[in-house]
């Protein structure tokens, strides 16, 4: 399967919608668009798609995060492939491309935060040289 890399533009929300929802976010179309366009204009973020068979097969959002207490780093705000797509290398090439923009920004530190529940992504972490460095809980503040 020849699996493609591009950036990911507006016109790809109805996509995204899609493999959002997979990911457990539902999220009305005209705030994914207006998301990615935001995403996408931003300083310091990099959103990518994966084609595969002149479909969108998968998602990467990865922005660089400016902390106080440490160095800057680029955490990863999102990824999913298609269920029907998934372990045939798309997620790794997604990533493969976060890490050659991590460098470009002369960033040498990748996070990802996820889900206790995803040890499949774990897993798939793990295969792709992540190591896992601390469990936390989130907390939420709805105004
Ligand atoms: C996690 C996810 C992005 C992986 O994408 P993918 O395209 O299926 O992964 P790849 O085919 O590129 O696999 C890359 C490596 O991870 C491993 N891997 C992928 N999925 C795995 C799974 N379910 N269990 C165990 N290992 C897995 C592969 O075996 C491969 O390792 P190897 O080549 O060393 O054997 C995809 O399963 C997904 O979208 N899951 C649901 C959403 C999600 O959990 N996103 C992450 C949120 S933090």
């Amino acid at each position: 399967m020849e699996i493609q890399i591009k950036p990911m533009a507006a016109q790809h929300a109805q996509d995204v919608q899609r493999l959002s929802e997979q990911l457990g976010y539902p999220l009305a179309i005209e705030q994914i668009e207006d998301n990615i366009r935001k995403v996408i204009s931003a300083k310091d973020n990099s959103a990518l798609v994966a084609i595969a068979d002149e479909k969108i097969v998968g998602w990467i959002h990865g922005f660089k995060a400016m902390l106080l207490e440490t160095n800057p780093f680029i955490e990863i705000g999102g990824l999913v492939v298609d269920e029907n797509h998934r372990g045939k290398g798309v997620g790794r090439k997604l990533i493969e491309r976060i890490k050659e923009w991590s460098l470009e920004t002369g960033i040498h530190d990748i996070r990802v935060r996820s889900n206790v529940k995803r040890k499949e992504a774990h897993q798939f972490y793990r295969n792709n040289g992540f190591t896992e460095t601390k469990e936390q809980k989130v907390f939420r503040l709805k105004l």
